[in-house]
């Protein structure tokens, strides 16, 4: 007897070498799959941006304006900016969408035409205010020289000249965000959890100075903002037609995001 008759027939190899080649097949079509969502994930939303170690030039403070409508305060700014050189700086301004900056509605020709074009309407105690400052960090991150980010309300007013504040922002490596834990306050919805644990809450001014790498955490940020749209919503005011229901309507959570988001996002 040869050593053939002892070997499985041919079929069942066979059978068996295609089973193989299936699997194989379908594992490395699954890895190539896999590799693509990472890619298509792991791509930042805006590839125009440059880092901070990639800049060299005169950096600039953008100022970041979040009004109402226009500035009260604009002739006060506008001699704060003409003791300024205009390479050290930017301006942008979020106000109530269509509102024209232009000599018939502004004294300082420094604000004419900064207003973001992409501004939406912003309610008082609702997650549209943050997302009105996402959006003016978001329009100032386009340009690379803007390497401090100030946010400043309609009612913000200089201390300082501008060579003190410019050099102040510069010669530090750090943000200004005020943030502390305030233990009395019942603005966390436990629904939040667990994507802001309890113990991440935090509370502190909206009026916050950013470094550049900062500035980005706070317009890529997805989670954190999506929690904060869900369930913080404004407690609308008692309304007598409505009986009963106001006990629920009062029940809804009024955690006014400005005093919160990038706080909690940090910590
Ligand atoms: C700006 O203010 C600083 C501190 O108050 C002062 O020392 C400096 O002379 C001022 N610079 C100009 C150009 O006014
Ligand atoms: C403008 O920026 C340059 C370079 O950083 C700096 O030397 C200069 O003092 C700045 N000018 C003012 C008015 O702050």
């Amino acid at each position: 007897m040869t050593k053939k008759a002892f070997q499985p027939p041919f079929s069942v190899h066979y059978v068996f070498w295609l089973g193989w080649k299936i699997l194989i097949v379908l594992s490395v079509s699954l890895c190539v799959l896999a590799l693509l969502r990472i890619q298509r994930y792991s791509q930042p939303p805006l590839s125009s941006r440059v880092s901070n170690l990639e800049f060299h030039g005169t950096p600039k403070v953008a100022f970041l304006f979040l009004a109402r409508r226009n500035l009260p305060l604009d002739f006060l700014w506008g001699s704060f900016f003409e003791s300024a050189d205009v390479a050290n700086f930017s301006i942008y301004v979020h106000s109530e969408p269509g509102f024209v900056f232009d000599e018939s509605t502004t004294r300082s020709v420094f604000f004419y035409n900064r207003q973001l074009t992409s501004s939406i309407k912003v309610g008082w105690g609702e997650a549209t205010m943050i997302e009105a400052e996402r959006l003016l960090l978001g329009a100032a991150l386009e340009d690379p020289a803007n390497q401090r980010f100030v946010l400043l309300s309609d009612s913000c007013v200089p201390l300082y000249n501008f060579s003190f504040i410019y050099s102040y922002l510069m010669a530090s490596p750090r943000s200004f965000v005020d943030s502390f834990l305030d233990k009395k306050e019942g603005r966390y919805n436990l629904k939040m959890s667990p994507v802001i644990p309890k113990n991440k809450w935090r509370k502190g001014s909206q009026w916050i100075s950013l470094v550049r790498s900062h500035a980005e955490v706070v317009v890529d940020d997805e989670m954190i903002i999506s929690v904060f749209k869900k369930f913080c919503k404004r407690r609308p005011p008692i309304d007598a037609s409505k009986g009963k229901q106001n006990v629920k309507l009062q029940k809804q959570h009024n955690c006014i995001p400005d005093e919160h988001y990038v706080q909690t996002l940090f910590a």
